[in-house]
């Protein structure tokens, strides 16, 4: 099969590809930046449907979600992560939709956390299903958890998740994943006149648990969420509210690529978050590709379509032609859509599919 179709169109085109790669010199895009993370989703469903992300109306009960066919296979996933390992890949992260629905994930995170070289293993959820899952998660080599809780105030949470799942299922999900040794991020969009008055209520639960928490500037991602610029709260707006309450001393970049400004109490070990992807871009140091569940490979966030794998996957390649597109679709890439918003014509996918 090897030379076949979708590869051996990829080698017409791309004829310099056929240089290798090593892990000596870094795999850079256009604008010199180095391949660092690589985001999977796992799964383009989740059980809930938070207006900014899913609004129930666009994604109803005729919404049609990634047959079964379609989506890649642990075996799939695993082989793309080794790749991708070997171009300069150290950090995995799992997400969705809500990756704790596709079943057997912490056989998933076995076999992820088996592949050398791999610092970092987290997962996204929404924490609903988490306090299910966290033993096995844990006991199979998951590094860390990020836990997305929007509101600690019940009818706040239940409207804003959109299917009026409850705040409390969350909770115990967090402390059942501390429990078995996760460590938590907690990550709130804010959304002027939805959920603004939380900031101060999940700050200060935040800091008498120890956790991290993370407040996301709510961004234009996909075609369906209804953003407009009015219901950004900017970070400059968060960090006055917090510190209105509270002693922030900041605390620097733990690596450049790292998405949120960070502070940590003065009196306290947890520490607070900023992701300012509308008001304080962060493409320059961007480091992450993003793998949808279909097997496109996503070089932003904002991008209206991915490339294609799974015709290299399940067409015959070996690890070394994957590796040389891999290495290629970095190499070309330009992407710089929070720094270039406004001037960006594209259709985009929607953050559901391509993962979060
Ligand atoms: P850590 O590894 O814990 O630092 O997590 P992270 O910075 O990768 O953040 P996380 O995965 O928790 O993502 C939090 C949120 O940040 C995501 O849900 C997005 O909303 C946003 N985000 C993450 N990566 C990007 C990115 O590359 N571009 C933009 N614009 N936003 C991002
Ligand atoms: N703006 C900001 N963050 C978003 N997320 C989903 N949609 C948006 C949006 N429009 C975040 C969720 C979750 C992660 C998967 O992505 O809050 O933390
Ligand atoms: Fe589901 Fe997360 Fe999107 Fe909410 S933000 S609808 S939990 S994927
Ligand atoms: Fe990276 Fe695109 Fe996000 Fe910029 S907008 S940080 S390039 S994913």
């Amino acid at each position: 099969m090897l030379g076949k179709g979708p590869v051996e169109s990829f080698h017409r085109a791309h004829p310099s590809s056929a240089r290798p790669m090593t892990d000596d010199a870094p795999t850079r895009d256009t604008l010199g930046r180095s391949l660092h993370d690589l985001r999977i989703s796992v799964t383009d469903r989740c059980n809930f449907r938070c207006r900014y992300c899913m609004p129930a109306e666009e994604f109803g009960p005729g919404h049609e979600f990634l047959p079964r066919s379609e989506i890649l296979s642990f075996e799939e996933i695993v082989r793309l992560s080794g790749v991708a390992r070997s171009l300069g890949v150290r950090k995995l992260r799992l997400t969705g939709g809500e990756p704790l629905l596709r079943r057997g994930i912490a056989d998933l995170v076995a076999m992820l956390a088996a592949i050398d070289g791999i610092d970092d293993l987290a997962l996204t959820t929404n924490g609903v299903l988490l306090a299910h899952h966290a033993e096995a998660l844990s006991l199979a080599g998951l590094s860390r958890v990020s836990v997305s809780l929007d509101a600690l105030d019940p009818s706040t949470f239940s409207r804003m998740n959109g299917v009026g799942a409850k705040v409390d299922r969350v909770l115990a999900g967090i402390r059942t994943a501390v429990a078995f040794g996760l460590p938590v991020k907690v990550n709130c969009v804010v959304q002027r006149g939805v959920n603004e008055d939380q900031i101060l209520p999940l700050a200060n639960w935040a800091r008498e648990e120890g956790l991290t928490l993370r407040f996301i500037e709510f961004m234009d991602v996909g075609e369906t969420n209804h953003w407009v610029p009015d219901q950004v709260v900017t970070a400059d707006e968060i960090l006055e509210t917090l510190r209105r309450e509270f002693d922030l001393r900041a605390v620097d970049r733990a690596h450049p690529s790292e998405t949120a400004l960070r502070w940590r109490h003065a009196d306290r070990p947890a520490e607070i978050g900023i992701i300012a992807s509308i008001s304080r871009p962060f493409c320059r140091d961007c480091s992450r590709f993003r793998l949808s569940a279909d097997g496109q490979l996503f070089t932003c966030l904002f991008a209206s379509h991915g490339h294609d794998l799974r015709p290299l996957l399940r067409g015959g390649a070996d690890d070394e032609m994957v590796r040389r597109m891999i290495a290629s679709l970095w190499g070309l890439r330009d992407d710089r859509y929070s720094e270039i918003r406004g001037s960006a014509p594209t259709h985009k996918a929607e953050m559901s599919y391509l993962g979060g």
